[in-house]
């Protein structure tokens, strides 16, 4: 039976690629964001819907309104911020017959704010930058440094700097700061899929050109390292289903760990489409979690050295003002 999906945060890559691979599996899509000039709005076949934003008191009922009338077989979110909201919305949109797969509270939170996230992978002992919040910006490394905000996304509000007097006034600019021990190396994303019994599988590419935080070159590699590094953070912070983790394979270790692991965003990441270019079923075995049914690791097998490259392009024009 054809299944009918919503997926939220249209506006940015993750969650237009994931409409378009939907669509390819056969899924008829309700595509929502709340900014209403979000281009996935616009994608063919699609049926789009604007929601308040997460951080609006009236996203609840208007989730729930949406839902309640259009009623789809599933929700899947590629917005990090509006996570908190939907475990609250779970049991409500149960009931109205709305499957989701969310991980527990505690992951969520340990993968929405870059702070708590350093101090899980450091307490389960998960290679991690040295990272400090401004109030112990004494105890920061030496060397480059990084601040940006402990809730970011997309590379927003991301700076460098190469002292700590530096760090202080960055940290004045930056909403809710931390500063990081800058890593030279080569960066990446792994795609992974954690099923409902915690067997993860781990699709490594490289992120070789980043723009606006999005890797729109990625290349596809093993590292037995890197995936052993992943698998790590997925088990310290208890997420499950999509999940992309970031981090660097340092360029010159010097004694200290080769990888280590930066971020972790708890949905689809924008370059997922280079590990189903490389022969990894991903958005398929997602579905199939989603709804209950086994994921087949074997099918989320890739090869190495496929590569990705993504553009931004014209979508579409049109004439008036429909929107
Ligand atoms: N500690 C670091 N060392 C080197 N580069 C970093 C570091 N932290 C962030 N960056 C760079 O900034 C980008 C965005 O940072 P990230 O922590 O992934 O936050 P987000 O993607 O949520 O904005 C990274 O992809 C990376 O290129
Ligand atoms: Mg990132």
């Amino acid at each position: 039976m054809t299944k009918r999906i919503l997926v939220t945060g249209v506006g940015g890559a993750p969650g237009f690629d994931l409409v378009r691979s939907l669509q390819r599996l056969g899924c008829k899509v309700l595509a929502v964001d709340s900014d209403p000039h979000a281009p996935g709005l616009l994608l063919p076949e699609v049926t789009a819907h604007v929601v308040p934003p997460a951080s609006d008191a009236a996203y609840r009922a208007g989730m729930l309104r949406l839902c309640a009338k259009a009623r789809p077989d599933a929700v899947l979110s590629t917005v990090e911020q509006e996570l908190p909201r939907l475990l609250g919305l779970r049991r409500p949109l149960a009931d109205l017959g709305v499957t989701t797969w969310l991980p527990p509270r505690e992951a969520v939170t340990a993968c929405g704010d870059k702070a708590g996230f350093a101090a899980v992978l450091a307490e389960h002992g998960v290679p991690t930058p040295r990272t400090v919040l401004p109030e112990d910006l004494d105890r920061a490394p030496d060397g480059l440094l990084v601040v940006k905000p402990r809730h970011g996304q997309g590379g927003k509000g991301v700076t460098m700097c190469r002292t700590r007097e530096q760090a202080r006034v960055l940290c004045e600019l930056t909403m809710a700061p931390i500063v990081q021990e800058h890593v030279h190396g080569r960066e990446f994303t792994a795609d992974c899929l954690i099923d409902r019994t915690g067997r993860a599988s781990v699709i490594l590419r490289y992120r070789l050109l980043v723009k606006g935080g999005l890797a729109v070159v990625s290349r596809t590699f093993n590292d037995p390292d890197a995936a052993a590094c992943v698998r790590a953070t997925l088990a310290a912070t208890g997420v499950t289903g999509a999940c992309c983790v970031q981090g660097f394979i340092r360029d010159d270790a010097d004694g200290r760990s080769r990888v280590v692991i930066t971020e972790a965003n708890v949905r689809v990441g924008g370059g997922f489409p280079a590990s189903v270019a490389a022969g990894a079923d991903y958005i398929g075995q997602y579905l199939r979690g989603l709804f209950r049914q086994d994921v087949d690791h074997g099918r989320l097998a890739y090869k190495p050295d496929v590569t990705l490259t993504k553009y931004v392009e014209t979508l579409t024009t049109s004439e008036g003002k429909t929107r």
